[in-house]
């Protein structure tokens, strides 16, 4: 049973006792009150016919006696009169009543000898009769007889009825009318919140920490509701930064993950790099050599160019190994973001315009200034125009703008920066999903043999994080790639004292 039930009961049940009481008590009154007022109209009427009896009995009008007790009889609540001698014998009584029971012989004898009247009660054939007996007597005061007058109590039993079950209705539908009341308060006030609250519970028991109670009154229940939403804020709260703290630690896992592989693959990368390197630099002076010693379009010298060629390209990949390698620590000086962007754009002209891709530059915020390496930022910003020209193999738009702005590093903790942006926009083929995660890694790529060493990226976001910045990736197959370098904006003492760093 639920609290709201019983507490409904518990009110309603002494509520309800207690009007039945009350009901009772006037209903038993209003019995009684009916039976006085019978009681003084029987009194009443007695001592009328005394009267009247005793005018005619003093005149000795026998007929008129009789008359008078035939004329009473039948009157109103009186069922009849009798009237006695001083003996106490019946001088006359109407024809209906010589059947009843005689008068009650001691009350008669009272009012015989001592002139006193008397109210008897008893039954006639099972019905409650009222009897008066009263003295007669003569104008000199002694007593000439006895008259008794007799109502039957039935009269008024019709009254009672009436007035009884007009005070069960009426205390019927109080009882109706309260237990209602009661009942609806109790589920508006009490059972309709508790059912709330226990709904709420029940739906953050299951881990919506979303739901609230509604908070509908200021009472005790008002209050509950809102110190349980508080609550919940609160649980909220702490787990959104729990999940941040997760998603912080995955993060930063999966950079330490990359941070070790490409210290591992560094030092794999700058050994080779140095034991390729000097036997390359010889096979390379002597392919050289050879070339000029021998006459320009024999096969040879054909052959040998493909070599130098060839040898070149394997050099690319070592200085880019090495640099992977961090064999060379950055020149910082304070550079202008536009030169070093219109140089490698300039560069990149030509094959722009080969591979059908159109230029769309936005440098509004051409004069920022960062503190850099202005070779490798160079290289950095080839890299993603050579990506973005290979993910556009049937032409397309390359959209490349600065800005500058207020952001927050990837890092946790640290507060906003003022930043140098400059985003690359292409409208390629994009990223798969599955690759997103991969693209920084050294020697992912998805070229063919030959076509992509896979260190582009990673050399470049190498290159940008020791710079103190960060690169955002955002991209979807089929609608291009977005790619924003961050750099911290270098501030204008910066150019007093720029940190140059040797190689
Ligand atoms: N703008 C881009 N659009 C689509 N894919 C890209 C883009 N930039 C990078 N990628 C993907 O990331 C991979 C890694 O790029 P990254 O520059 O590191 O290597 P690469 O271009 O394959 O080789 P390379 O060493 O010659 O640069 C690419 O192979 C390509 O799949
Ligand atoms: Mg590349």
């Amino acid at each position: 049973m639920s609290v709201g039930t019983r507490l409904a009961i518990f009110l309603a049940v002494p509520l309800v006792l207690v009007m039945a009481l009350f009901g009772y008590i006037d209903q038993r009154n209003s019995g009684a009150l009916l039976q006085d007022e019978l009681a003084r109209e029987g009194r009443a009427m007695a001592r009328m016919v005394q009267i009247a009896m005793e005018d005619a009995l003093r005149d000795r009008q026998i007929e008129d006696v009789r008359a008078l007790v035939d004329q009473v009889t039948g009157y109103e609540r009186v069922l009849g009169v009798r009237i006695f001698d001083p003996t106490g014998l019946v001088i006359y009584q109407p024809a209906d009543l010589t059947t009843y029971p005689p008068a009650d012989a001691l009350a008669l004898r009272a009012a015989l000898r001592q002139g006193a009247p008397s109210e008897i009660r008893n039954r006639l054939e099972h019905q409650p009769v009222l009897s008066f007996i009263v003295p007669l007597r003569d104008p000199k005061g002694a007593i000439v007889g006895a008259l008794q007058l007799m109502q039957l109590e039935s009269y008024v039993e019709e009254d009672a009825r009436a007035s009884r079950h007009e005070i069960y209705t009426l205390t019927f539908l109080m009882i109706l009318v309260t237990t209602v009341i009661v009942f609806w308060v109790i589920r508006i006030s009490v059972a309709r919140p508790v059912a709330e609250l226990a709904g709420s519970f029940r739906e953050v028991g299951s881990g919506e920490l979303r739901s609230r109670v509604p908070v509908r009154r200021r009472d005790e229940f008002g209050r509950l509701a809102q110190a349980f939403n508080g609550m919940l804020e609160r649980l909220e709260a702490s787990q959104h930064s729990l999940l941040a703290e997760q998603e912080e630690r995955r993060r930063m896992e999966s950079r330490l993950r990359h941070a070790e592989r490409l210290a591992s693959v560094g030092r794999l990368a700058s050994g080779l790099a140095h034991e390729i390197g000097t036997p390359l630099n010889v096979i390379g002076g002597r392919a050289e050599r050879l070339m000029r010693s021998l006459p320009d379009g024999t096969p040879a010298a054909r052959s040998l160019r493909v070599i130098s060629t060839q040898i070149d390209r394997i050099a690319r990949i070592v200085r880019d190994m090495l640099d992977f390698a961090r064999m060379r620590e950055p020149r910082l000086t304070r550079t202008g973001v536009a030169p070093v962007l219109g140089k490698v754009l300039d560069f990149m002209s030509h094959r722009f315009e080969e591979g059908r891709v159109r230029l769309d530059t936005d440098l509004s915020d051409a004069p920022a200034t960062v503190t850099a390496d202005p070779d490798q930022l160079h290289q950095v910003f080839l890299n993603l125009c050579t990506n973005a020209l290979d993910a556009m193999p049937d032409g397309g738009t390359l959209r490349v703008a600065t800005s500058r702005m207020e952001k927050q590093p990837p890092e946790k903790n640290s507060g906003t920066r003022r930043c140098v942006a400059v985003t690359f926009e292409d409208t390629g083929i994009g990223i798969a999903a599955e690759n997103l995660d991969h693209v920084f890694d050294p020697f992912f790529t998805t070229k063919g043999i030959g076509r992509g060493t896979g260190l582009g990226l990673s050399v470049s976001y190498g290159i940008i994080r020791e710079h103190g910045g960060w690169i955002d990736i955002d991209s979807a197959p089929g609608r291009g790639t977005r790619l924003t370098v961050y750099l911290p904006e270098s501030r204008p003492e910066a150019t007093a004292a720029p940190r140059v760093v040797a190689s």
